[in-house]
């Protein structure tokens, strides 16, 4: 009999990394994802915003300047969505929203990127832990998701709090080497 050997990366009691975190290194990077504007005016916009093999659609409508998923109540610590088998790709329909992108597979695993609204699409690729903040007017977000066949959306939609989980908690706190800016300023 083979004595089970516990995992280094985590305290015991602690939620087991989806399998994308142990993959290999480089993980696939996120992307900007330009689309067709047949007319962009201020009276009239006309978008093909068709992502080509999408198979799942959700929205969400921030009232105000939301936090998804919201932080810890207890601790303040940063929550995170993560998706094991679902690519995320998010369009700002209405107002603005940042996103906080860390996939521990990437080179440099810490991005902030924003989100305009009739901007470019934002790819998130499975294995990517997300959170996103609304502008204090809100915003609505379509999100043309490409999920995998036999997916299942409890486990899509489980939420991570970084506090929990070291290595995340390393690349977000405080003292991390900052993150890199896309379309943000401090
Ligand atoms: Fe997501």
């Amino acid at each position: 009999m083979t004595a089970t050997v516990p995992s280094p990366n985590l305290a015991a009691g602690l939620p087991e990394l989806p399998a994308p975190h142990r993959s290999p290194r480089p993980a696939p990077m996120f992307e900007m994802i330009p689309y067709e504007k047949f007319r962009d005016t201020p009276s009239v916009r006309f978008f093909d915003i068709t992502v080509p093999g999408s198979n799942a659609r959700d929205m969400v409508v921030h009232a105000g300047p939301a936090i998804s998923p919201p932080n810890d109540p207890g601790s303040g610590a940063w929550q995170f969505y993560l998706h094991p088998h679902q690519e995320d790709n998010l369009l700002a329909m209405h107002g603005g929203r940042t996103f906080y992108l860390v996939n521990l597979g990437w080179n440099y695993p810490f991005h902030i990127v924003r989100l305009e609204s009739g901007g470019d699409i934002l790819r998130i690729p499975p294995g990517t832990f997300h959170r996103s903040v609304s502008d204090p007017d809100g915003s609505l977000v379509l999100n043309q998701a490409v999920r995998e066949e036999g997916a299942s959306v409890v486990r899509e939609f489980r939420v991570y709090n970084s506090s929990r989980i070291p290595r995340l908690f390393a690349v977000t706190s405080r003292t991390a080497p900052l993150p890199k800016l896309h379309g943000v300023s401090w």
